[in-house]
């Protein structure tokens, strides 16, 4: 009988930034998986490695003052180091730049080009007449037209989202050499999606193919709305050239190369990579982001169909959503959050950051790392369940039979519950499997409870919790591996594999060691450092409001404006005139004594005659303004959010647009961070998300 194999692969991360706790948790479900299938005694190449080529690098490479190759050198062995410690187990982890990859990402090329799928088209694109190239997505910057943001690049703006179009971005420079880039007409390769659509769409139908929700959605919308030719070459130095005629001076897109790296990475360390990756007895698994879906649904299976050379396509698709960072996202840059190798640092096991990511695996909708959560599953789940179970079962083998199992039979029998995890596992439903396994080792807790061995040194019980904790030890060996030999070395015996679940392998006489604990508490010391530790540099940029705390002296009605009233606010050492539309939100006599925020450096304006000097906040709901106040606060007294610096010189209409300020829990944010005062955070009572003007 022929042995089916499975390759299991894992998104290959960008290789330019260490990597954080979110970027892992792909790598760390593939890992599970594979590890799975090891221990059932199956043939598993589990393949993952750096995806090193594209704008990212090259850019990055010109910030750290490092040519791409020294790089993405770099950050490979950061990247490969981190992976290990976290007790990812590749078969092969290679890399995108490799020689092997360049090799069959140009065969590939030549067989879809030879086939023809690919397209030449011309496009419209930014060329640095300084630099004398054209500049790709990243090289490119400006301001967003949609939004206003100033550093928005080339193909998309970071802060409204937004896909631009050449002509969307405003003043564009050249990222290089700041100079203004002209448009200009060049030649591109196509991807000819339209053409391969059919036999696309036939394999997507037919074959029998077990992936996750999101991935079946998205690649039925990618359907609905029509194929389209996908551009897949590139105008930059770092990358893989593309052997074509008039072609020389470009590369091939990353995202042509990253998957096509899966096969390249293959043959980087597996003699019979061919026959793996053709072979009609080949399982494929990928694991990936959300955001990288498309790319295995349609583009790479439609790279390997148009290659027409037999190259197997993916079976099982798992997705997993984004894991956050507390309130955010992670960011190297503003040092929030936890990277791998803050993990490291923390001085917390592997293990234990390995079971929070997957018992908080984001599966259906994101999730997010906060150190409190982390904390109670720590304590209440590693330290009070599993950790506990196998503690005092060692504990009182050694204490009542001289480290020797005592005579039983056994007595609890889950064999439903293994069952239950095993289908689960092959599913690739990772977060369910693990809960499952946690409710076996409290099963074990509770039978422990039951037959109260510490007042009745009842053998049979010890005898039954032993091989418990033995089956315990091969359940989560997939999930926490370190743990599962730590558990094998107290009961003295070497690793065992699925197959010998429920089996009573522990016999009565077998010698023990002493007990050693699998888990530390996490104290609330160390969860308020860890906190503050990686909560990221207030950013020391100004803050362009001057914001004051101002009560309302006097209100008039605005003589031209049916709108508008007429105020006399008192700011401690000053006092001003201000014009607010609030008319119909406020009676006048609502207004009198109540103390508002007020922005104070706004440039004095006349509205319909009346002189304004400053505006007071107020949140937007639907048809309601409500006033953003600051009750407990004196008059004249600063508003800020955070230790942000504050601006005081004046500062134009414009200039008070590009702040925003948003309500979050009746709380007013700039930048994540609540105004407040010496005395009180300042609320306004709208709905969450309202913007504040
Ligand atoms: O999104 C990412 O991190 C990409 N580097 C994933 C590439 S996956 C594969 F196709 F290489
Ligand atoms: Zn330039």
């Amino acid at each position: 009988m022929i042995k089916l194999k499975t390759i299991v692969t894992s998104a290959l991360p960008y290789v330019n930034n260490v990597p954080h706790l979110g970027t892992v948790v792909c790598i760390i479900s593939a890992d599970v998986y594979a590890r799975y299938l090891r221990l059932k005694n199956e043939n598993v190449v589990f393949v993952c490695g750096t995806d090193e080529h594209g704008t990212t690098a090259e850019v990055k490479a010109i910030e750290e003052g490092l040519t791409p190759k020294q790089l993405v050198d770099k950050y490979f062995k950061i990247h490969k180091e981190l992976y290990r410690w976290f007790n990812c187990e590749f078969d092969c982890f290679g890399r995108t730049s490799s020689k092997d990859n360049h090799e069959i990402t140009i065969d590939i090329f030549e067989k879809l080009d030879k086939n023809g799928f690919i397209a030449e088209n011309v496009v419209e694109q930014f060329y640095c007449e300084k630099c004398k190239k054209f500049l790709a997505d990243r090289f490119v910057e400006g301001t967003c037209q949609k939004c206003g943001y100033e550093d928005a690049r080339g193909d998309q703006c970071e802060k409204c989202g937004a896909l631009l179009n050449l002509n969307e971005l405003k003043n564009p420079k050249c990222r290089i050499c700041g100079s203004k880039p002209v448009i200009k007409e060049t030649n591109h390769l196509f991807i000819d999606l339209p053409k391969i659509e059919p036999e696309l769409k036939k394999w997507v139908k037919n074959s029998n193919k077990n992936w996750s929700d999101n991935a079946v959605q998205l690649t039925d919308a990618w359907f609905k709305e029509g194929l389209k030719q996908r551009c897949i070459t590139r105008d930059l130095e770092w990358g893989i050239k593309v052997p074509k005629k008039g072609f020389e001076k470009k590369v091939f897109y990353s995202w042509f190369d990253a998957p096509i790296g899966y096969i390249g990475i293959t043959k980087e360390c597996k003699k019979d990579w061919h026959k793996l990756w053709h072979s009609k007895d080949t399982r494929l698994v990928q694991f990936m982001g959300k955001d990288n879906i498309p790319f295995h649904t349609i583009l790479f299976p439609s790279f390997l169909i148009g290659a027409r050379d037999d190259y197997i396509l993916v079976n099982d698709l798992s997705v997993n959503e984004y894991l956050n960072y507390e309130t955010g996202k992670f960011s190297k840059s503003r040092g929030e959050g936890i990277f791998c190798d803050d993990a490291v640092e923390t001085g917390i096991k592997a293990d234990v950051y390995r079971y929070y990511i997957l018992i908080n695996r984001p599966e259906k909708a994101d999730s997010a790392f906060t150190w409190e959560d982390f904390q109670q599953k720590i304590n209440n789940e590693l330290v009070a369940n599993l950790g506990n179970l196998v503690n005092r079962t060692i504990v009182f083998i050694n204490r009542f039979y001289d480290r020797k199992v005592p005579k039983g039979k056994p007595e609890l029998n889950p064999e439903k519950e293994y069952a239950d995890i095993e289908k689960l596992l092959d599913k690739i439903q990772l977060k369910d499997a693990l809960k499952s396994i946690m409710a076996v080792s409290k099963l074990g807790n509770q039978y422990f409870q039951e037959k109260e061995p510490w007042k009745t040194k009842d053998g049979n019980a010890l005898f039954v919790l032993a091989n418990l904790v033995k089956d315990l030890a091969i359940l989560i060996e997939p999930f926490l591996p370190d743990t599962s030999r730590l558990i094998f070395r107290q009961l003295n015996i070497k690793p065992l594999k699925w197959d010998d679940l429920g089996k009573s392998s522990i016999k009565a006489g077998h010698k023990i060691n002493k007990p050693e604990l699998l888990f530390n508490k996490l104290e609330d010391k160390q969860v308020k450092e860890f906190k503050e530790r990686f909560k990221g540099k207030q950013e020391s940029k100004e803050f362009l409001l001057d914001l004051k705390a101002a009560k309302i002296l006097e209100v008039k009605d605005h003589p031209d404006a049916d709108k508008l009233y007429v105020l006399q606010i008192d700011l401690g050492r000053e006092k001003r005139q201000i014009v607010a539309g609030i008319r119909k939100d406020y009676k006048k006599e609502e207004l009198i004594g109540k103390n508002i925020v007020v922005v104070t450096n706004l440039e004095p304006a006349k509205l319909r005659g009346e002189l304004s000097d400053g505006m007071l906040l107020a949140g937007g709901d639907k048809d309601r303004n409500v006033l953003v106040e600051a009750p407990k606060s004196n008059p004249g007294e600063q508003v800020i959010p955070g230790k942000i610096k504050i601006n005081s010189k004046k500062i134009s209409f414009d200039d008070f647009l590009k702040v925003k300020l948003v309500v979050k829990n009746k709380k007013v944010l700039a930048d994540n961070s609540v105004l407040k005062t010496d005395e009180e955070e300042i609320s306004c009572d709208v709905k969450d998300g309202s913007r504040v003007g």
